[in-house]
């Protein structure tokens, strides 16, 4: 790209003339959060992606948001800044092994976290986020069996609330497992009066102290709110930006994570791969498109369509 290039410019001109949108999460960098037309968490994204009229959708998040995309509009194009932008949790679940998992429980119900591939989607009845989870496992009888998948701390989480018992697959966030316990200890101590609010992917030790747990979109919310004017926020920072334009006078902390992030909060790698030079190539030459071959996305979309329909 040239150096003299107006980014900004350019991308608002390239969406118009493809009737492309641009969807975004809240992790991914400002400069994009503020370019694009939608910003969520996973949920809203899935039920943008579902709805929009634009023939194309440039995704910008991680590789599981782009396909899910394409799993609900497959006569949509969907590209995405970077291929490389993967997810630790997507990562945990390789199909082959948790097709051999599943197969050891067969009279169990697979919930999974909206944050895996599309080939475990296929092998799921219902998906969730985290801002569903608890709706979702509360609306199956009692008495079902659940595998819960690929998060354990998010299905931890779920499990302790509904007070079902699930079989979890081990996965986690790279990002929300490595806060770290003895700086948000030391945080906590340097500000007794903040309010500590979590994302449900960190570990249980951290949501057990919590004041409040949330999906992206449910931490906004409550800060937004919140009485309260001072918060420790237990997530990705990106969400800092919005919540910092929603609550200018109020205090936020992030939630530092241990000394081997690069920032003195905590940063999703795979999100931050996202940037606005890709962004303006991805809509210049649709690619990389995101495909996913049609049995598999046949079957995902039952189980995002089902997420879908007991989210109204
Ligand atoms: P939500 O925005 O749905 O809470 O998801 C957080 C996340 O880690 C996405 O990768
Ligand atoms: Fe995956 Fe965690 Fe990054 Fe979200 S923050 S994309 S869950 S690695």
């Amino acid at each position: 790209v040239a150096d003299d290039i107006d980014l900004v410019a350019e991308i608002n001109r390239l969406k118009k003339e493809k009737n492309a949108v641009i969807l975004a999460h809240y992790y991914v960098n400002e400069d994009i959060q503020d370019l694009a037309d939608y910003i969520g968490d996973s949920l809203g994204l899935s039920q943008q992606a579902a709805a929009t009229d634009a023939d194309m959708i440039v995704f910008c998040g991680v590789h599981f948001m782009g396909e899910t995309a394409k799993v609900l509009s497959p006569q949509k194009k969907v590209v995405i800044p970077d291929l490389n932008a993967g997810c630790s949790l997507a990562d945990s679940a390789p199909a082959d092994k948790f097709a051999a998992f599943k197969a050891q429980y067969p009279d169990h119900i697979v919930i999974s976290y909206i944050n895996c591939s599309a080939e475990i989607k296929a092998l799921t009845d219902i998906v969730c986020t985290s801002s569903n989870a608890l709706q979702i496992v509360e609306s199956l009888p009692k008495d079902q069996k659940i595998i819960f998948a690929p998060d354990a701390n998010l299905g931890r989480y779920v499990a302790h609330k509904t007070g079902r018992e699930m079989v979890l697959w081990d996965g986690a966030c790279i990002v929300h497992i490595d806060i770290s316990r003895e700086k948000l200890a030391q945080l906590r101590e340097e500000h007794p009066d903040a309010l500590l609010i979590a994302h449900p992917e960190c570990k249980e030790d951290i949501l057990k102290q919590a004041d409040f747990v949330s999906s992206t979109t449910g931490l906004l919310k409550f800060v937004k709110d919140s009485p309260h004017d001072k918060f420790i926020v237990a997530t990705e920072a990106g969400i800092l930006h919005k919540m910092k334009q929603s609550v200018p006078d109020k205090k936020l902390i992030p939630a530092p994570g241990s000394d081997n992030n690069t920032c003195a909060c905590s940063e999703c790698p795979y999100m931050k791969m996202n940037t606005l030079e890709k962004v303006y190539n991805a809509l210049l030459y649709e690619q990389p498109e995101i495909f996913v071959p049609e049995d598999i996305r046949l079957k995902a979309y039952d189980s995002v369509a089902r997420m879908l329909e007991l989210s109204k």
